[in-house]
């Protein structure tokens, strides 16, 4: 008879400690809101499942900041937001009460910004141009910086080359190696660089976790929102190592033919918007489906 496999869950499956507390203080805010509406920017986390929750217990999500009404309570997400868009709301004549959530790592990479450019810095963020976050810091130093994916137009080798100096900082989701290499491209152009690690260090928690727990042809089910940054780099590095990898957002998305290929264990990691719940359905399925 042949051998069931392993299931293993990662350690530092789930929740990160940015997210948790998010959740904890827009929970606290929608059982003290009294009449008044909770609105959120954005969808408070990348978890379908938690946001639903959320949204049946009154959160108003809105997709711009002119729905949010006056007399109200904001809530900011865990990523931050862009200052002038916080301006909007912040006026005490709306009387909007604001419950930042912005993650204490993030905030360290917003005041790194603010700290590089006040030193004379020609501020660079490292990740992805398009993501809230990243949108967020550089809004904090009025969108001087230079966000580049790991690719530098030629505009911006251009003012790199000749800036006095230069700071750079990550997005706190990205992968440490890729920063490092994309500081050292940077330091062709200009020797008078300062680097900061601003990579938030759960991040890197679990996906060195996810190194260390995979082999080639093992079976990794990532459990997470796919819009969610940091779920789809653990789903990357599994694939990378050659394990068979599988990004889920619930358990009911699993197949049972995923799991014959299996040649190892199977392991369970999940972003950091997954809630415990999601990633014990995840090994309920599979268990399910192996006996
Ligand atoms: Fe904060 Fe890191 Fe989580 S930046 S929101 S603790 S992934």
């Amino acid at each position: 008879m042949k051998k069931k496999p392993e299931i293993v869950v990662a350690e530092n499956a789930g929740f990160c400690f940015g997210v948790r507390r998010a959740v904890d203080m827009a929970e606290k805010a929608l059982e003290k809101n009294g009449d008044k509406k909770v609105f959120c920017w954005g969808e408070l986390i990348h978890n379908p499942r938690v946001v639903e929750d959320f949204k049946k217990r009154g959160m108003r999500i809105v997709d711009s900041i002119e729905k949010v009404e006056d007399d109200s309570m904001f809530i900011v997400r865990s990523h931050g937001i862009p200052q002038d868009k916080l301006k909007k709301i912040t006026d005490p004549q709306r009387n909007i009460k604001i419950i930042d959530t912005t993650c204490p790592f993030v905030e360290k990479a917003q005041k790194s910004a603010i700290d590089f450019q006040e030193k004379g810095f020609q501020v660079v963020i490292f990740g992805d141009p398009e993501h809230v976050e990243v949108i967020g810091i550089n809004s904090c130093v009025n969108y001087c910086g230079i966000v580049s994916d790991g690719e530098l137009s030629e505009k911006d080798q251009k003012i790199l080359s000749e800036s006095s100096k230069i700071g750079i900082l990550s997005q706190t989701t990205r992968k440490k190696e890729e920063f490092e290499n994309f500081a050292k491209k940077v330091k062709t152009l200009n020797e008078k660089v300062e680097v900061r690690n601003t990579i938030c260090m759960e991040t890197s928690r679990k996906q060195g976790e996810v190194r260390k727990m995979i082999n080639p042809g093992d079976i990794l089910f990532v459990v997470g929102g796919k819009n969610s940054s940091n779920t789809g780099k653990l789903a990357e590095i599994g694939r990378k190592i050659g394990a068979f990898t599988y990004h889920i957002e619930n358990s009911q998305e699993i197949k049972k033919d995923w799991l014959k290929n299996c040649k190892g264990k199977i392991v369970i990691t999940a972003g950091a918007s997954t809630p415990d719940v999601s990633i014990e359905n995840t090994r309920q399925k599979i268990l399910n489906l192996i006996s």
